[in-house]
């Protein structure tokens, strides 16, 4: 039995007396949460948000890493950074890095290797545009990615990774794939992993929905057979609203 997680990528929203507030918030309104709770704030708050969810059930994530361990990489952080930061989970392949900011296979796997040589868990983020969709494509987009990141991965390996599947049409446009969209989609990757390895590491991973996730429509996606939680990114930003997902587990 896959456990469900539901993180929230607060992307670049934020400071750090607001991102603390906001953690301090989702520690009292998640109290009673079934899944896994993880929040992504960005780099300058990790420490400060750290802090406000010791020793409670909340997790704390980045939203990106650089591969290399350390050295001349001006504006870059590693996975030791975050580690002694206290960060257990990675944000990888966000759509964001890879229309803006020149994210790709290779680098994704780049840094799925050095998260899972750090003992951090990467949150594996794939998924098509809408013009990819509509050429039909969604289902080799998504295998591209995903066979891109788990690149040399063993087995025990991917077994400490997780995926996102974030349709890119949907990311903060209100259109939410319908409940059978994204599990036509979960259920395609689940079987993609399990011709890349084997039955255990497909039912193995947990396969996270991202993309206008809200409280009104969590409780029917995450009630689909292989969707395993949400990514969560502007119902992320206030307590009550993230609450409301959390409690959909
Ligand atoms: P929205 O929930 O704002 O659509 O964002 C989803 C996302 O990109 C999470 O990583």
């Amino acid at each position: 039995m896959r456990k469900k997680i539901i993180a929230g990528n607060w992307k670049m929203n934020k400071t750090v007396p607001e991102a603390v507030q906001l953690a301090r918030e989702v520690v009292e309104a998640t109290k009673n949460a079934a899944c896994e709770v993880v929040l992504c704030p960005g780099y300058v708050c990790l420490v400060s948000v750290a802090s406000a969810i010791q020793g409670s059930h909340v997790k704390l994530g980045a939203q990106d890493v650089h591969w290399e361990e350390k050295g001349a990489f001006t504006g870059k952080v590693s996975c030791a950074m975050l580690k002694s930061a206290g960060v257990e989970y990675v944000i990888i392949g966000h759509s964001e890095q890879r229309t803006y900011f020149h994210e790709c296979n290779e680098t994704v796997n780049r840094k799925v290797k050095a998260a899972l040589r750090a003992g951090l868990i990467p949150i594996i983020c794939v998924g098509e545009t809408l013009q990819e969709r509509e050429a039909g494509r969604t289902e080799s987009v998504c295998e591209d990615h995903v066979r891109g990141a788990y690149q040399g991965l063993s087995r025990q390996d991917a077994l400490r990774t997780v995926i996102a599947y974030e349709p890119v049409w949907a990311i903060g446009t209100g259109k939410v794939a319908t409940p059978e969209q994204a599990q036509e989609v979960h259920a395609f990757i689940r079987r993609l992993l399990g011709s890349m390895y084997d039955s255990e590491v497909s039912a193995g991973i947990q396969i996270q929905y991202g993309g206008s996730m809200k409280a009104d429509n969590a409780g029917e996606l995450l009630g689909q057979k292989d969707i395993d939680g949400g990514l969560i990114g502007g119902a992320s930003l206030q307590a009550q609203d993230f609450k409301g997902i959390v409690l959909s587990c």
